[in-house]
């Protein structure tokens, strides 16, 4: 995986009613009378049974469209919503949302054959990430994407590609930030970072781009991820713009694309305040305005969003096997893990663990304080420790929310030998 991205390690203000009780993103998810979850309007057992296997990933159609469809009705005409596949990478999510969002983000040349294969409009499909590998810009190149360049080496091999196949690649500037995404669970800009060129190197950069006869669209600024706070990305935004505009004289061509990034979290527990857009959108319109006067009509501002836009549409669940009691603690082994689900064990560049919201499925009867288990010979193999749940029994379902993004594909799935996890769209 190239960028990995962190859940959670920062935290919002508490909010007033997280403060007074509230039951945390769980609780956005309804109930039937009897206590099952419902799943696109289903009770989960139904749907778990459809499916035939535990454990599973459910990713729910309405709530994915739903999100996206918030966003863009709110962004201002010249600003653009792409996905960035890395948060969820199934081909039939991927394709979905294809219809969804203005364009994709990939991270490989395995992504691109996804964002392809999902029928997003090649003109709308960049390629970010370090270490491009020669074939994968070839690739790209032969594609006609645009490839976010990250260092001098790229524009080497992009115009031997380009010279080959006598079209000029498409490329955009990444560029290191000369600051941080304040409050971030990942920064990824500021001091010295192996993703984009620094902010120094970039006017060098463009010489080489015309020099070598590529197609300058744009720049790339991706300062951080999973962040809740409105004022630290509107910061970003803005400073990210001004940077890029003091280079206005030099660009090669005329500007199409602006990303500013992204870095829209989402609350993992009922400390974390769901991230208020409304500041970052009036943001976006202001600087809309100015790109249409500073860069021409033609100029895109692109906002870049993963987890925001899938992770609370998604949930894993998993069975109990067992149920045992050491030492006065109750434990409940299920038949899923970190080998699925590292992100909820902890283990996915977190600073602090924090349980994801976790219920078990049913239930309504006596509470108890369980601890969540997978089948691992590892401690850290956790997925709720010492949380309140109904009380469980081996066969019942247990849901782990927010799981939408950074779940299955950034999980070690080989660890020990199970059976792989089902995912489906509902
Ligand atoms: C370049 C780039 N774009 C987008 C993302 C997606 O971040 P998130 O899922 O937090 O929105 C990342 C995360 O690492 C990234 O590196």
């Amino acid at each position: 995986m190239s960028e990995t991205a962190p859940i959670a390690t920062n935290t919002a203000p508490v909010a007033s009613s997280a403060a007074k009780g509230d039951a945390g993103p769980d609780a956005r998810w309804p109930r039937g009378p009897d206590g099952e979850w419902l799943v696109a309007g289903r009770p989960l057992s139904r749907v778990v049974d459809e499916l035939g296997a535990t454990p599973c990933y459910l990713y729910d159609r309405a709530r994915l469209a739903e999100r996206a469809r918030r966003l863009r009705s709110a962004f201002p005409p010249g600003v653009l919503l792409h996905y960035a596949i890395k948060a969820n990478p199934m081909p039939a999510l991927v394709g979905f949302m294809a219809g969804h969002v203005d364009g994709f983000d990939v991270a490989s040349a395995g992504e691109l054959r996804i964002a392809l294969d999902a029928g997003m409009d090649r003109e709308h499909v960049s390629f970010a990430g370090p270490g491009k590998q020669e074939a994968e810009l070839q690739r790209a190149q032969a594609a006609g994407i645009v490839v976010n360049l990250e260092s001098f080496r790229e524009i080497d091999i992009l115009a031997r590609a380009s010279e080959r196949n006598g079209t000029p690649a498409r490329v955009a500037v990444r560029v290191n930030l000369p600051f941080e995404l304040k409050s971030s669970g990942m920064k990824m800009s500021g001091g010295a970072r192996q993703f984009g060129v620094d902010d120094d190197q970039v006017p060098a950069l463009l010489q080489r781009i015309a020099a070598a006869g590529l197609a300058f669209e744009g720049f790339h600024c991706f300062a951080g991820s999973q962040n809740l706070r409105a004022d630290a990305i509107v910061e970003a935004q803005q400073r990210s713009y001004a940077l890029v505009r003091e280079w206005l004289d030099q660009f090669p061509a005329p500007l199409r694309w602006l990303n500013l990034g992204g870095g829209f979290g989402i609350p993992y527990s009922a400390r974390d305040q769901s991230l208020d857009t409304g500041p970052v959108i009036e943001s976006l319109h202001a600087l809309a305005a100015r790109a249409a006067v500073d860069f021409g009509p033609q100029a895109r501002l692109v906002v870049e969003l993963g987890r925001y836009l899938v992770g609370e549409a998604g949930i894993y669940v998993c069975r109990v096997v067992d149920r045992k009691r050491s030492r006065g603690k109750v434990f409940l082994v299920t038949d899923g893990g970190m080998h699925q689900h590292l992100a909820a064990s902890g283990n996915f560049g977190q600073v602090m663990r924090r349980n994801y919201p976790i219920a078990i499925n049913g239930g309504g009867g006596e509470r108890e304080k369980a601890t969540v288990v997978g089948p691992l010979c590892t401690p850290l193999d956790l997925l709720g420790d010492d949380v309140e749940l109904d009380r469980a029994a081996p066969g019942d379902l247990v849901v782990v929310f927010q799981s939408g993004a950074y779940g299955r594909s950034a999980s070690p799935r080989q660890f020990l030998g199970h059976p792989d996890v089902v995912e489906a769209l509902v």
